[in-house]
Formats: structure tokens, sequence, C-alpha cells
């Protein structure tokens, strides 16, 4: 039986070569005018699959997106792994700020790259780190080196909320059931520490519209003696933090899970710089949470962020006017015991309360899901830990990401299995801004490790 390294050794060209391919097809989930695209990748992750040695591979009719599966059961008495992944990605825009096109992939290398990374809309998130698992199927399926059985299951909603998954997951509970689920859609500290991501955010996320006058008004005519829809938005804004940057809206904080002493210790330990933070960022300070540290800040703490905001004239010139309306939307990034409906809810109430009577207040939720945290004491994560010790020859840390990846809630609550989050990806990576670019080094390094997983967890089920 070959060995992993050698393996991607002798097929790296190649492996680099199909993701390139892959990566070309412009499949953003959010706007319509890219439909066709995010079909054709469906077709492109079913075929390669098929090519990586999956049987009953088929493309799954939804709602909304399909749903690309495939199988390779070798023995039923043997556990089951069902690996989880995107084929969307998030839109380019701003194009103009990409150095090279979004979706003519490019390898360059960078001071955290030296051997190169591959830059294109979705090199980390998803398409390589899912794509990845593909290559790693290949390898043990060709080589002998499948020990136990798998299932793919990759979506093409997970930019918009996965709602289409959430409608296949309990309609398909027989054929999803697994012994772990095994997801690469997050990150690692650095490619010297590597980490095994243990908790997700939750996440609510609405849409708010402030109506003053029925129409733009004058500002000299009407300015002073009527509502301004913007200057009274982004007043309530505003008072949505307070002075220590605490939540106002009465009852968020109410069931927020609170960390031990301990626990916050412990995740302390993590290699952090905040000077290095500071310059990746060009920044002169950091902001957040009174008495939080910032690496608990960004993962075990809830907060409150507009995402955008328009309403009014912001073409050229001046024109001196009052808007009819003005727009926000806001997202609120979520901790365990925190409910995404009911912080929905709360949101809401308290928006439409602290309207004052000259304007109108519409709130609309969009799309949400609840946080997760995975306990470290069971076989998946051991499991995990052994691979990283094997491939990078140290054990990883675990660590509590700011992310959101709300269907894996859902998977724990239908399917009744834990998930493994191997992230491959780093925060340097820009997942979601212009220029997302992904290590060469750091996907064969995933392709190298998932197989491991695969072996360890099948001794450990024993
Ligand atoms: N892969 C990301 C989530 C992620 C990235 C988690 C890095 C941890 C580390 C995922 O594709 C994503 O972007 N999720 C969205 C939520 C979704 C509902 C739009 C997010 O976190 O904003
Ligand atoms: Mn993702
Ligand atoms: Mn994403």
């Amino acid at each position: 039986m070959q060995n992993v390294k050698e393996y991607i050794a002798q097929h790296k060209d190649r492996f680099i070569n199909e993701l390139i391919e892959l990566l070309k097809i412009p499949s953003v989930s959010a706007d319509p005018a890219y439909n066709q695209d995010v079909l054709n990748t469906a077709d492109a992750v079913k075929d390669s699959l098929e090519k990586a040695g999956c049987d009953n591979v088929e493309i799954c009719e939804t709602p909304g997106y399909p749903i690309v599966y495939g199988e390779k059961i070798i023995d039923p008495n043997l556990p089951t792994v069902l690996v989880y992944g995107h084929y969307d990605v998030q839109p380019a825009d701003p194009i103009e700020l990409w150095d090279s096109p979004a979706f003519e992939p490019v390898i360059k290398k960078t001071d955290i790259h030296p051997e190169g990374a591959i830059f294109a809309r979705g090199a980390c998130d998803d398409k390589g780190q899912m794509y990845m698992h593909v290559k790693a199927l290949e390898y043990m399926t060709s080589t002998g080196n499948l020990p136990c059985n798998v299932k793919f299951m990759i979506e093409g909603e997970e930019e918009v909320g996965s709602e289409s998954l959430a409608w296949f997951v309990p309609r398909n509970k027989e054929k999803l059931a697994n012994d772990v689920i095994l997801i690469s859609d997050t990150g690692m500290i650095a490619n010297d520490i590597p980490s095994i991501t243990t908790g997700l955010r939750g996440l609510s996320y609405v849409e708010v519209e402030v109506t003053g006058p029925n129409r733009d008004l004058h500002s000299g005519l009407y300015g002073g003696a009527v509502a301004n829809p913007i200057n009274i938005l982004t007043n309530m804004i505003a008072s949505l933090h307070d002075e220590n940057n605490h939540i106002t809206i009465p009852g968020f904080y109410d069931k927020v899970e609170e960390l031990s002493r301990e626990e916050r210790d412990e995740m302390a330990k993590a290699p952090f710089s905040l000077q290095e933070y500071k310059d990746a960022l060009d920044i002169d300070d950091v902001h957040g949470e009174a008495g939080y540290t910032t690496n608990e800040r960004n993962s075990i703490r809830p907060t409150l962020d507009v995402n955008g905001i328009w309403g009014g004239y912001t073409g050229e010139g001046a024109k001196t006017v009052i808007a009819s309306k003005a727009y926000a939307k806001i997202s609120m990034r979520l901790v365990p015991g925190q409910d995404w409906e009911e912080i929905t809810e709360l949101f809401k109430k308290h928006f439409e309360s602290i309207a004052p009577k000259s304007v109108k207040v519409v709130v609309t939720p969009h799309h949400g899901g609840q946080g997760y945290v995975t306990p470290i004491d069971n076989i998946g994560y051991q499991a995990a830990s052994k691979a990283y010790q094997e491939t990078f020859g140290v054990t990883p840390i675990p660590q509590r990401s700011g992310g959101s990846i709300p269907i894996v809630a859902l998977f724990e609550q239908e399917l009744k299995s834990k998930t493994i989050l191997m992230g491959f990806g780093l925060n340097s990576d820009a997942i979601h801004s212009p220029n997302e670019h992904f290590g060469v080094w750091n996907y064969l390094k995933g392709i190298e490790t998932i197989p491991y997983f695969y072996q360890y967890f099948t001794e450990l089920s024993k």
C-alpha cells in the first residue's frame, strides 16, 4: 500500500489543477445571475466524487440549489464518516479591490505562504477545503487504504443560510446516518500551530427599515422640523451598545453560557500576539466588550454589527435632501445558550420600542442558526488530534471560532452525531474578502491529514 505522502508528491500538480478548474466556475449562491454556474458546479462536484471512487453519486434536488451526495460503503459493520462541505461561494464584490480576477485563479507566493497560494473566490471557503476531502478519498480508494465507510454531502447554499439543507436533512436521516461528521470549513492558528475548532457562533441576521416622511424632502424647507430617518436610524444603532460595549437589548445576555475562570485561563494559553493582530489589520487599537480579551471577544462572546447601511443621496456632489427611508443590515453573532429565534424576537421588540413616534420601523429577519460547542473527550476529537500529530508533529490546540456554520447544530439535533471541524485555512486567507487565497501547502497538508483521521477514528471505534 502506498503511503499518502508519496501519493501526494506523485499527483500534486493534478490535485492543484483540478481545484483551479473548480474555482473557475463562479458559484455565487447569493446572486441569481449565477444560477447556471452554481448548478454547473454541482455537476463538477458530482463528477469529481465519481472519479474519486464514490458510489451512488447523485444530484439531490431540493427547493433551492441541489445537494451532491455520494458514498463508499465497504462494510456496514464498520463506522461511517459523513463529510460535509459547500460548493457555493460568496460574491466577489468589491471586484475592483482584487489584484487578479476572482474567478481566474492564480498561484502567487506570499510571506505567509512561501510555497504559493491559490488566489480565487472560494479557494479557502470552501471549495479548496472541500476538495481536500475528495482527493483524500481518491487516495484511500485507489490505494486500498479506506478503513471505514464514507458519505459525502456537499451543498450549494451555505453562504446564504443553508435553507435547502435544513429541508433535506430531516427527510434523509437514514441515508445520512453516520458515526461522525467531518468538516473542513474553518481555520487554524498558524501553519506551525495547528488547531481544531471546537465551537462556532450562532447567528441572527436582520434588516431594518426606518421610514420618515412619505417622500424625499428639501432639507432646507423641512430640515429641523421632521424626523430624518438616517439621523434616527444611526442614533438607534448607536444606542445598541453602551459605553462598555455591552449590547443594550434587554434579555440579550440572559442565556449566555459564561465560561469558568479555568476555561478562560486555558483559552488564554493559545499563542496570540496582539501587536501582530493589530499590524495585520493596520489598526492602532482593538475594540470590544470591556472585561474580555480579543480572543474571547471574537469567540465566546456574542456581538452585534452593522453589515451595511444606506439611504439618501450617495452619488456625486451634493444634494440637499431628507430621505424618506433609511436601511441597515445587522448581524448578531451568538454563543451557546442563546437561541437565534428568541434573540431575533428580542431585537425586533427592542428596536421597535426605541423608535420615536416620528418614524415607522420595520424589522425583517433574514436567516440564522444556533451556535455549537463540541467536547474534546470523544473519539472523533481524539482521532483528529492524533491525525494532526502524525502530519504536523505537534498536538493541535482546541479553539472556539467566531464564525458560523449554522447547519452544524442541526446535524447534531437531527442525526445525533458530533461534528469534527478540521479546518486548514488561516485568518489571513481573506475569506469573504478581495484576494481570498488558500496555501498550496495547506491544501496538500489537509489531503495528507484526512486519511489519518479515518484510520484513527476506525481504530478508536473498535
Ligand atoms: N466557512 C465559513 C464559516 C467559518 C469560517 C467558520 C472560518 C469558522 C472559521 C462559512 O462559509 C461562513 O461564511 N458562514 C457564514 C454564515 C452563513 C449563515 C452565511 C458566516 O460565518 O458569516
Ligand atoms: Mn464556508
Ligand atoms: Mn463563508
